[in-house]
């Protein structure tokens, strides 16, 4: 068979990262292989995020300059698929003439057939929802991989409706994949080297919720920590509301369990997680870090925080800064708020000015930077357990992830690659740690 090849360009959370992944094993059978430039590519793929404005306007635009290849090369195919395309499915054909295929956050599995059919000259857009019974048969499995640590997807979609976001209307209803098939997908990986698993979900500890004969989210971390060749667990991403005491109990009793948790608060201020439609407060959320660090102590905390949601004063503002102080994030991922079509938000007055919003995120960052390099340096002089997962930027160097998750570069021979190895820490930076073998 005659190889071609597909350049796939990929956007947003791990959802997608782990999609295109999938996208790139399936097209594979249809004799595509991967490559890193558009410019010899005879199929270009977006997987696209709408998470943030100015999603839609940035795949247009990105969709503008690709266009070049299309003019140099007309066998080329070009679609689009991810949340952008749920979201605008046949408008996207409608306004790029020479647009070849739209596919939705439910339609992967479609994706050989309409690739064949795009061969053949058809434009299709596929953005249709899958019934959650039907789609239990169509998660993606990952069936071989060369990596060390792999993510397994366990559950899809969200019910929460978080009063900002638009993941719930592009990504559909929430989902939980049989424990069954998550058990045995990581048994093959484990076969074939891998030695972490990260699980997979928009929000990952409602795993099991809907769904009573299966087990709920603790019982099955349980399961895949009995998996021998398996060493580490991560999760990815969880709601507060549903982090559960026996989720937390985990912490304490499996060591494979990975000492690092990402657990979003949005924000500080009541009123604000109420208008939010969080479903906590910060006093119950306060109370779940407590627990997380008395189970696992030195526990790695991340989050996510909004800034300048509608009607945010500068005191629920203060109480978002002071919030970061008590729970001392090891990093913050954090976001100016922005209007998305469709959600409860939008339709919210009392919009925050643009500068003002930008001038609390860069007071928020600058806090979470100091406090990301005061627990960095706590590290200075620990020793920590390193997967090493590959080269480290500077020559010579190894690089890994230690159990709280933070990347360790240190000097050692390649041949270390695969295997755990004792690094004292030496020197620490924002991002990363160095260190040296111990
Ligand atoms: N399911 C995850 C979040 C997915 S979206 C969770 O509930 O934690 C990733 C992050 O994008 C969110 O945590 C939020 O901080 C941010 N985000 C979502 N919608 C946003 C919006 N309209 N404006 C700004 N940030 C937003
Ligand atoms: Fe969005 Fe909220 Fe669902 Fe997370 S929990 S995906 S923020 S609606
Ligand atoms: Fe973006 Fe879709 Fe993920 S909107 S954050 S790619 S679920």
């Amino acid at each position: 068979m005659l190889s071609k090849r597909l350049y796939i360009e990929t956007f947003g959370c791990q959802m997608n990262v782990s999609d295109s992944e999938r996208i790139v094993t399936m097209l594979a059978d249809l004799g595509y292989r991967p490559t890193s430039t558009p410019s010899d590519a005879d199929m270009i793929l977006l997987n696209t995020c709408s998470v943030r404005g100015g999603a839609e306007e940035k795949v247009y635009r990105r969709l503008a300059n690709l266009r070049v290849f299309k003019k140099r090369n007309k066998h080329l195919l070009v679609g689009v698929g991810g949340c952008v395309a749920q979201q605008e499915g046949e408008e996207l054909l409608k306004r790029l003439p020479w647009l070849d295929l739209v596919f939705g956050t439910h339609n992967l599995h479609l994706l050989p057939e309409m690739v064949a059919a795009a061969e053949g000259g058809e434009r299709r857009c596929e953005t249709d929802f899958i019934d959650n019974d039907q789609r239990l048969d169509l998660f993606p499995v990952t069936k071989t991989t060369s990596r060390l640590s792999s993510f397994v997807t366990v559950m899809q979609g969200c019910n929460n409706f978080c009063s900002y976001c638009i993941v719930p209307y592009v990504r559909g209803r929430e989902i939980s994949r049989r424990s069954d098939d998550i058990v045995n997908e990581i048994r093959v990986l484990t076969n074939a080297g891998v030695r972490e698993v990260v699980l997979l979900g928009q929000n990952v500890n409602s795993y099991g919720l809907n769904t009573p004969n299966e087990p709920g989210f603790a019982e099955l971390i349980g399961k895949i920590a009995e998996i021998q060749d398996l060493h580490r667990i991560r999760f990815s991403t969880s709601h507060p509301k549903d982090m559960s005491d026996e989720l937390i109990n985990c912490f304490r009793e499996i060591p494979k369990l990975c000492g690092q948790i990402q657990l979003p608060a949005q924000s500080g201020s009541n009123r604000i997680l109420q208008a939010m439609n969080r479903g906590y407060t910060r006093e119950t959320y306060l109370e779940k870090i407590r627990k997380l660090k008395a189970a696992r102590p030195g526990i790695a905390i991340t989050g996510d925080m909004i800034v300048g949601f509608p009607g945010e004063t500068e005191e629920d503002f203060e109480q978002t800064l002071s919030l970061l102080e008590e729970v001392r994030y090891i990093d913050l991922f954090s976001f100016v708020y922005s209007a998305r079509p469709g959600t409860a938000a939008a339709e919210m007055a009392d919009e925050v000015e643009r500068e003002e919003k930008q001038r609390r995120l860069e007071r928020l960052q600058h806090l979470q930077k100091n406090i990301t390099m005061e627990i960095q340096s706590e590290y200075l002089g620990s020793v920590q357990s390193v997967l090493v997962e590959g080269e480290g930027k500077r020559s010579g160097q190894i690089s890994g992830k230690a159990d709280n998750g933070r990347t360790v570069n240190f000097a050692g021979d390649k041949k270390l690659i695969g295997s755990f190895v004792e690094v004292r820490i030496t020197n620490v930076f924002q991002n990363s740690l160095l260190g040296e073998i111990a």
